[in-house]
């Protein structure tokens, strides 16, 4: 076929109207929005020109002018390249990867949303800017399933989008044979149901020739089911979150009068004046008073604004709420909470490394989240499990992991509320991934020291970690057990705890590799906060050599409510090697102790410790005296001066 048959509909103004803003949901309940997805050759342009050339969806002439414009070229007429066209005027006034290309039937509405290239179409698909009621899923007949097919299939069941419909399209190029599309069936069905997937059809098309599409195909008598059109027009709009609860998303609180309004989105139920709410994290309480409208002339609402809506309400108490936090009913709130398993697919050349602290966003809300292990990496194509080992998630790798935020979020899991399930990682100004939340993990407080009688008002005192890092023979045991007797002899308990004694004991099983390093100051950690939770003032000698090893030690320590400082114990290596109290520098310079820090092992000085000490150049009674000051500030903070002691309370 060279150019739009004379039997095709003229291409008339109908329905496409100004393309909806980018960021805003149609609120029309009936509103499709549909996402296309499958190998980039496998037709998705055609397919999509083909839909919207066939119900009148182009605007008046540019089909004509298309054409033309093909002839002069003297290339074949293209349905892509009417969706090219529109994209290309869309492009103008939007400047989101995303683009939206709305078309309708006498049945609904549709909006397809659609992203340029195959990285803009992962990003776009994780970060749930489509939110997609219904996909359709395109498979080339002649080409079959392919790794980028896969990759689609496991977002698609990752992100819980559980309308799909299966188009295989290029049937003209196999000769219209059913057997062709039987195998592909065959394979695909299997490979969905691994990951839980149902589709409601699978339709043989070719949409460079509109078969299959609005209407049947006489070349194809074999397949007997409804057109793709039917299917789509029969699918479910906004099907979970209509439903179910509350969730408003809270986006700017602004002062207006002497009123507060919280201007929010709407992911799911819905709202009106007089409804108790309540915002989490927080747990802050009230009603809602009054649903504001623009502009001011039309007349108050009261509700409900339905899912899709963005509203601006002002409650009857006048709380401080903020951006990031959900409204939600009394009843059925969201968790509030900061340890999760999740599923993520990876999308960055960077991996995922365990451990590492990484910005997390979660619709309104962000906060810094720490990878706490790596349970199960996959393969999105072969779903093949990794060995997990690696301890990192690689480019188009999935993974289950567990996260944990630095402050309480709130979100929901199992696909209860889709869009507060869902969250992506950050890699520098980047996506690196995407993520569904899949279960909260409750963390057991420590019960010790918690109840009515404290330990501190029976000591004086509060437990607290004073921790220690430096070089080997920089002074730290020294130090430690100096401090350990001023401490005492001021009637403070206290207790040292030593690399060399840990090491014979608790972690005498552990080497000195990063990793191994690692979970000796993990161990030497946990024992250190179990001490200072009953009350002692906790001085850590360890090398403990890396950064990021320190940062979790301390981090754990705040969310314990343990107070933290970080000392540097810092003499120069040479001064170290020359002191060389354990004879260890000289035996690591023979090659009879390997991986020694200093020599062949690396030593990260702190940044920003809360107190450095040249033990090189000042006098250890000097040294002493400033250690001191700093463990009392943190074991008594009432009686000392708060300065520069480096409190973390
Ligand atoms: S850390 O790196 O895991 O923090 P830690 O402080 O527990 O080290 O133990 C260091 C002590 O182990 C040193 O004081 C030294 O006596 C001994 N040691 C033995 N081998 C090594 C090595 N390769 N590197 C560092 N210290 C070593």
């Amino acid at each position: 076929m060279n150019a739009p048959p004379d039997t095709a509909p003229t291409p008339k103004a109908a329905a496409p109207g100004a393309p909806a803003a980018p960021a805003a949901r149609p609120s029309q309940s009936d509103h499709l929005q549909l996402v296309v997805v499958g190998h980039v050759d496998h037709g998705k342009s055609t397919l999509i020109g083909r839909l919207l050339f066939d119900t009148h969806s182009v605007p008046d002439g540019k089909a004509e002018r298309i054409e033309a414009a093909c002839k002069a070229e003297g290339m074949e007429f293209e349905y892509a390249f009417l969706l090219d066209a529109l994209l290309e005027e869309q492009a103008q006034n939007i400047t989101m990867d995303t683009t939206r290309v709305p078309f309708r039937t006498e049945r609904r509405p549709f909006t397809i949303i659609d992203a340029p290239g195959h990285k803009e179409f992962l990003k776009n698909m994780i970060t749930g800017a489509a939110s997609a009621d219904a996909a359709v899923l395109l498979v080339d007949a002649q080409e079959g399933l392919r790794e980028q097919t896969r990759r689609h299939c496991f977002l698609l069941s990752l992100l819980g989008l559980r309308q799909i419909v299966v188009a295989v399209n290029k049937m003209d190029l196999v000769d219209y044979r059913p057997d062709v599309f039987d195998a592909i069936r065959t394979e695909l069905s299997e490979f969905l149901a691994k990951l839980g997937i149902e589709p409601a059809h699978f339709i043989p098309i070719s949409a460079k020739h509109g078969e299959g599409l609005l209407r049947g195909s006489g070349r194809m008598a074999w397949y007997r089911g409804p057109t793709l059109l039917d299917v789509l027009e029969r699918f479910r709009a906004n099907p979970p979150a209509s439903g179910g609860p509350l969730r408003l998303s809270v986006q700017d609180v602004y002062r207006f009068d002497s009123r507060r309004i919280i201007a929010g989105l709407i992911e799911s139920g819905s709202v009106s004046v007089g409804d108790a709410i309540e915002f989490v994290p927080g747990g802050k309480r009230s009603r809602v008073r009054s649903i504001e409208t623009w502009p001011q002339s039309d007349p108050p609402r009261a509700g409900p604004v339905g899912s899709g809506s963005e509203v601006a309400l002002t409650l009857e108490d006048e709380l401080f709420v903020e951006r990031g936090q959900i409204g939600a009913p009394l009843g059925d709130k969201p968790y509030e909470a900061r340890t999760f398993t999740a599923r993520v697919f990876w999308i960055h050349d960077t991996p995922l490394r365990s451990g590492e602290l990484i910005p997390l966003k979660l619709g309104t809300q962000q906060a810094e989240a720490r990878v706490l292990g790596i349970q199960r990496t996959l393969d999105a194509v072969t779903l093949e499990s990794g060995t997990g080992t690696t301890g990192e998630v690689k480019v188009h790798e999935v993974a289950e992991i567990r996260l944990r935020v630095r402050k309480p979020i709130a979100f929901d899991v199992g696909g209860k509320v889709p869009a507060l399930g869902r969250f992506v990682l950050m890699r520098g100004r980047r996506i690196g991934g995407g993520g569904v939340i899949d279960s909260v993990v409750d963390e057991p407080t420590a019960t010790l020291g918690k109840g009515p009688v404290s330990r501190a008002a029976i000591l004086g005192h509060r437990g607290c970690i004073i921790w220690m890092t430096g070089l080997s023979g920089s002074g730290k045991s020294t130090l430690a057990q100096a401090l350990e007797q001023r401490l005492l002899t001021s009637g403070i308990l206290s207790a040292v705890l030593d690399g060399d004694v840990l090491r014979t004991g608790l972690s005498r099983n552990l080497g000195f590799t990063p990793d191994d390093r690692s979970e000796n100051l993990r161990r030497a950690t946990e024992l250190a906060i179990h001490l200072a939770d009953a009350g002692v003032v906790v001085i850590a000698a360890l090398i403990s050599p890396y950064r990021l090893d320190r940062a979790m030690a301390a981090e754990r320590a705040k969310e314990k409510g343990i107070p933290f400082a970080e000392i540097y114990i810092n003499a120069p290596l040479a001064e170290c090697e020359r002191r060389d109290p354990k004879q260890l520098y000289r035996k690591a310079r023979a090659g009879q102790i390997l991986q020694f820090t200093g020599i062949d092992s690396p030593y990260e000085a702190p940044l920003a410790p809360d107190l450095e000490l040249r033990t090189d150049r000042e006098s250890v009674g000097d040294s002493i005296e400033k250690l001191t000051q700093a463990a009392l500030s943190l074991a008594r903070p009432q009686e000392q001066a708060l300065d520069g002691a480096g409190a973390d309370i």
